[in-house]
């Protein structure tokens, strides 16, 4: 029979894998603690018409990279392609309006884009994220920014660098687009067949076109940064100038516009060199109008998503310490059936005080035993035998010092205790 392969962009993350996994949650969460942030966990699934509206019509990522299926009920659901829509959409069905504002909220999640396979790219995918609802003004911006540079700072990762931009609200933003069209309109049959319809749609998103055929004319176009309105421009230098005092270093980059439809005046992203030919390791922004056209009230709302599997290749890449998956503290090695009975007894006494231990499962020669004890890279053997149980006394072998010593049962476990903490 052929065997089963995992689904293309999906990958295993193996026990070899899980502890440096492990180690940036738990950074992660308890970096957005500090920020008064708290979890959220939203469904993996949504109406399809949540990212529709949430994400916008015209982006790729709704048009083309959704799982979608229509459930045994016949209602069309989604895998979730980012978090930021379902958080919205919770946040209105929970009545967190009414919650101490700013409602600050975070997130682990597993997102699903049917892309391209390329390193650093998959369809499924995990994101760290988090949405500040209610806060208008450019603190809150920058406030965001300095919870990922010290989560960064924590991780030991160095060499990112933070490109920031603003893309205007609704008003300068339809005024830039017809400028934008303007100029487009002598090179329209030039460009791209998606970027040909996007030009009457959403003509901003063809700036993020990546067409070696549309780059040229995108290059030259006019940008938004430079033709906000006198609200925006204010909102954008308040930012600048609070990354400043809090001595975070940024790049503008008039070409980030980010590829989903919510955003309104700051948008941001954290690049790397490293990660193979995605260099975006995390992106966000604000969405002022996000909430409304969500059907709440107009509440202001900011946010990102960092990719978790391009930030451990980073991470990798520039060799930071990350902890080893923590092994097996002891093994208990049994000599005679009679032993192994007490040797599983004692081997769950010491599971029951915190104790990471093993012992014997296939009835295997005490020497098979150690041996797998040897593979395992225990820090303490003990061999439990007749005698052993006799006389209450045991050999704990130290294998890091290569030395022994004899106790009762309880002094080991005391030891053992403590060296496993
Ligand atoms: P996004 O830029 O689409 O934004 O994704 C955020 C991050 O997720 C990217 O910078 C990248 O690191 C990672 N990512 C995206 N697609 C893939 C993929 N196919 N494979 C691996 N990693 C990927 C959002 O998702 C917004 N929801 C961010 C946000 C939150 N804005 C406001 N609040």
């Amino acid at each position: 029979m052929s065997k089963i392969s995992a689904p293309k962009g999906t990958r295993d993350i193996l026990p070899s894998e899980t502890a440096a996994w492990q180690y940036a949650e738990r950074v992660f969460a308890d970096v957005c603690g500090r920020f008064g942030y708290q979890e959220i966990r939203i469904p993996t699934f949504e109406q399809t018409e949540l990212f529709q509206r949430g994400v916008g019509d015209t982006t790729d990522v709704v048009q083309k990279e959704m799982y979608t299926f229509e459930d045994k009920g016949g209602r069309s659901m989604t895998l979730r392609p980012e978090g930021t829509a379902g958080v919205v959409r919770s946040y209105l069905e929970n009545g967190m309006a009414s919650w101490p504002s700013p409602v600050r909220l975070f997130y682990n999640i597993t997102a699903f884009r049917y892309e391209k396979m390329q390193k650093g790219r998959y369809r499924e995918f995990h994101q760290f994220g988090c949405e500040a609802f209610g806060s208008a003004g450019p603190v809150v911006d920058a406030e965001m920014v300095s919870l990922l540079d010290l989560f960064f700072r924590e991780l030991g990762l160095k060499e990112t660098s933070l490109r920031i931009n603003s893309i205007g609200c609704p008003t300068c933003r339809a005024e830039y687009n017809q400028k934008l069209k303007e100029y487009l309109k002598p090179h329209l049959d030039k460009l791209c067949d998606t970027c040909q319809t996007r030009y009457d749609k959403n003509p901003l998103r063809i700036i993020d076109c990546k067409e070696p055929g549309c780059r040229p004319y995108v290059q030259e176009a006019p940008a938004l940064l430079d033709n906000l309105c006198p609200d925006c421009q204010a909102h954008f230098n308040g930012f600048c100038n609070n990354l400043d005092e809090l001595g975070l270093k940024y790049t503008i980059d008039k070409g980030i516009v980010r590829g989903l439809d919510y955003y309104t005046r700051t948008v941001f992203e954290f690049v790397s060199e490293h990660v193979g030919t995605q260099g975006t390791i995390c992106g966000g922004g604000r969405y002022d109008g996000l909430v409304a056209e969500m059907g709440g009230q107009p509440t202001p709302g900011i946010g990102f998503a960092l990719g978790v599997e391009r930030l451990l290749m980073e991470l990798q890449q520039q060799q930071a310490t990350m902890p080893d998956p923590a092994g097996i503290t002891v093994y208990i090695a049994a000599l005679g059936s009679g032993a192994a009975a007490e040797a599983r007894r004692w081997t769950l006494r010491l599971r029951t005080l915190g104790v990471r231990a093993e012992t014997d499962l296939l009835q295997r020669s005490l020497k098979a035993q150690l041996k797998y004890a040897g593979k395992l890279g225990v820090r303490y053997t003990v061999v439990i035998g007749e005698d052993e149980i006799k006389t209450g006394k045991i050999k704990l072998k130290d294998m890091r010092q290569h030395c022994e010593q004899e106790m009762s049962f309880e002094q080991a476990e005391q030891l053992l205790i403590e060296g496993d903490e």
